[in-house]
């Protein structure tokens, strides 16, 4: 296992991407909030397989929570982090203290804001929040100057939120998404799953039950405001509070637009025992052969 290199600066950041750089290696890179399990790591895994270098960010960034989230008690465990990462096949932790990403300090920050896909869903429930992960995304993108930078799947919004800012702003980088992991019960892995006292983490798997539901009405040839009204009453009835359970096209879009070609993702975010989970399944509406 080779020695991973954790840079909390950003001089020791820039010397070492400056040196990959001059040796022409491919750079990838994973942004995570740190409190790191295996859905991040699978994402290290990915970013390793497209990449001759892997950089890892570890920042709990705190201008995309809103008021009254959980931005304070957000578990952060940095040695397990970079022990974990280490393990994974990481080069190097980029661990910045609040000032190096925001130098100026978070009011007088320069915002990026990605317009109509961020007024939806999360965004319609946490507003603000992904003014704040492109604010802090496009900042690492600056200091890591990666080739390649994998995100997970489970935030699907925050994906496609990123693709359009790429996209946009003419970042040179490609943008990789990578497969949901999953407790054996279907619970996606997540750093807000220890938030669950037990009789909630009993029922958190009901979430991607519900997921294979909607996705089986759908393709039972339920109309979709239907299978939608579905998801959100099992939800209910398990004890959760909804915040939506809807079908999306890949732009998160209302099914049947123009250029519909059928592909779908169930969304699902809803509360129980006070804390918030999201989860998505991606599917056609004609099974596989
Ligand atoms: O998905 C996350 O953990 C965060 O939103 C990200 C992308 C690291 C930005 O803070």
């Amino acid at each position: 296992m080779s020695r991973i290199e954790v840079a909390t600066g950003p001089g020791p950041l820039r010397e070492r991407i400056a040196g990959w750089k001059r040796e022409g290696l491919r750079i990838g890179f994973v942004p995570t909030m740190g409190n790191l399990h295996e859905g991040h790591f699978s994402l290290v895994r990915m970013a390793r397989a497209n990449a001759d270098r892997v950089v890892a960010s570890v920042f709990v960034n705190p201008t995309q929570f809103g008021p009254g989230e959980d931005f304070e008690r957000y578990p952060r465990t940095p040695d397990a982090d970079v022990a974990g990462l280490e393990a994974t096949g990481c080069d190097l932790a980029w661990m910045p203290p609040v000032d190096a990403m925001y130098p100026l300090g978070t009011a007088r920050a320069v915002q990026v804001r990605v317009p109509g896909i961020t007024d939806v869903l999360d965004g319609a429930h946490r507003p603000g929040h992904f003014d704040g992960v492109c604010t802090v995304v496009a900042r690492l993108f600056n200091q890591v100057q990666p080739d390649v930078a994998v995100f997970g799947r489970k935030d699907y919004q925050q994906l496609a939120v990123v693709r359009h800012m790429v996209l946009d702003l003419a970042f040179p980088i490609e943008i990789l998404g990578a497969d949901i992991v999953r407790e054996p019960d279907g619970l996606a892995r997540s750093s807000r799953n220890q938030y669950l006292p037990a009789d909630a983490r009993a029922r958190a798997p009901e979430i991607h039950r519900t997921l294979l539901a909607m996705r089986d009405a759908l393709r039972a040839g339920r109309d979709w405001r239907d299978a939608e009204a579905l998801g959100a009453a099992r939800l209910a009835d398990a004890g959760f509070e909804v915040d939506y359970a809807v079908l999306r096209t890949p732009l998160l879009r209302e099914p049947g637009g123009p250029g519909d070609d059928g592909a779908r993702g169930a969304r699902v975010a809803a509360r129980i025992g006070g804390t918030r989970l999201i989860d998505n399944l991606e599917f056609t509406l004609a099974p596989a052969a």
